[in-house]
């Protein structure tokens, strides 16, 4: 990390308007990602895979986070595991491919071959000296709840129970440890990746960019949201009662701007996030069989927010790749018995999300090239519509800066002694 970046960066923070949009260097500058990375990315707990993505011993995802490569695995005693992609010989990557089922596995440079617990196993030519031991795998942290996996690559991440404890009971009735991934969608958008977040946090922009998405939910995604008309406050009572009986719940709850879960009902009688609002799946998830579920939504800042229905589920994950490039990554899960063209078609499944994933990375990306030119100026959010992209860099700003204060502090106390 650049001193003058550690200064520049705090001063800007220090000095910013209140939910005003960030300064330029936020948004586009490579020393400024780098340090945010470091205090800031690295240190959260981030959603990385679904655990029906490697659903025996042996199979692994490969995850990349800027700069960093992790290594997700199921170990033989059926556990979740991660490992940097880090070679403990030379360094070299591990695993090349996105995914894969292994025994061990095996450094394609020397062939250092590590056991699924990431201890070393074996080694060529390294001498009969040579101690395997203080050899393993470098190991991350791991959380992982109603199906979710999330990692955390500091060394002292903070405790993954609160989330845990407070959105397992939404997910559990949706059985997501036994779906599978029925399509995936890969965008690299050339937006940074706090603007991909910041649109996903407002419907400002939904009446004028997505009409696919529109005829199914509402502007806001909190039932106390004052943007909640009469209609919609009646459907949310009868909704809820109904809910209520069922066991499932869904009241909005939600833990320091950071993440939150609430069960909303869609509009219009619809069922499901499809054209027609008709189930995408006939086969529900889990062991549901009421289709009439809404949707959980799921959000955990800084890289997911989730629709969990009866039918189906959309995942979303961001993970930046460099300043002004970002991947995000949709995937559509079912009931892992579901048989598609029977069950389900996917063009069908996708068609709402596919579509409004294109409209909003145009969106991002244009706002991306608006903050790069010189006129760039920070920009107040709406206390009306924006609520949610306010308390996102609200809660950003704070959590950068509380990690840039004690190194601005210590550099000041190095200078005047
Ligand atoms: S770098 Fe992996 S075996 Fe040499
Ligand atoms: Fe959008």
């Amino acid at each position: 990390m650049k001193q003058n970046t550690i200064d520049h960066a705090h001063r800007l923070l220090t000095a910013r308007k209140p939910d005003w949009s960030l300064d330029q260097p936020f948004y586009v500058d490579s020393d400024f990602f780098d340090m945010e990375m470091e205090l800031f990315f690295n240190r959260q707990w981030l959603f990385a895979a679904m655990t029906c993505e490697i659903p025996t011993p042996g199979d692994w995802v490969r995850v990349d986070i800027g700069r960093e490569s992790i290594i997700l695995l199921r170990t033989k005693d059926g556990e979740i595991a991660a490992y940097h992609n880090t070679c403990r010989h030379r360094g070299s990557r591990i695993c090349l491919a996105e995914s894969g089922h292994a025994t061990r596995l095996v450094c394609p440079y020397h062939q250092w071959s590590y056991e699924l617990n990431g201890r070393l196993l074996r080694t060529r030519l390294m001498g009969d000296a040579f101690e395997k031991d203080g050899f393993s795998l470098a190991p991350v942290a791991v959380g992982v709840v109603g199906g979710y996996i999330f990692l955390n690559l500091s060394e002292n991440p903070p405790s993954f129970e609160p989330f845990r404890a407070l959105v397992e009971a939404y997910l559990l009735p949706h059985g997501l440890d036994n779906a599978k991934v029925a399509h995936t969608q890969t965008l690299v958008e050339k937006a940074n990746w706090k603007l991909v977040i910041e649109n996903n946090r407002e419907c400002y922009h939904c009446a004028g960019s997505h009409p696919e998405l529109m005829h199914i939910i509402t502007e806001f995604d909190d039932p106390n949201d004052p943007n909640v008309s009469p209609e919609y406050k009646a459907l949310l009572k009868k909704k809820d009662a109904e809910w209520d009986l069922l066991g499932l719940p869904h009241a909005h709850t939600e833990n320091n701007l950071q993440y939150r879960a609430v069960r909303l009902p869609f509009t219009g009688g619809m069922l499901s996030m499809t054209m027609d609002g008709k189930p995408g799946c006939t086969k529900l998830l889990g062991d549901l069989t009421n289709a009439d579920l809404g949707s959980v939504r799921l959000l955990h800042l800084p890289n997911t927010w989730n629709h969990i229905l009866a039918d189906h589920a959309v995942t979303f994950r961001v993970f930046p790749i460099n300043a002004e490039e970002t991947l995000v990554t949709t995937k559509w899960l079912v009931h892992k018995d579901a048989i598609e063209g029977v069950d389900y078609d996917v063009s069908r499944l996708i068609e709402v999300w596919s579509e409004t994933n294109q409209q909003d990375r145009k969106l991002a990306e244009n706002n991306h090239l608006g903050i790069r030119g010189r006129a760039y100026r920070s920009g107040p959010y709406s206390d009306v519509i924006e609520g949610g992209t306010r308390d996102f860099v609200r809660w950003y700003s704070e959590q950068l800066l509380t990690a840039l204060d004690p190194i601005v502090t210590d550099q000041a106390m190095e200078q005047s002694a």
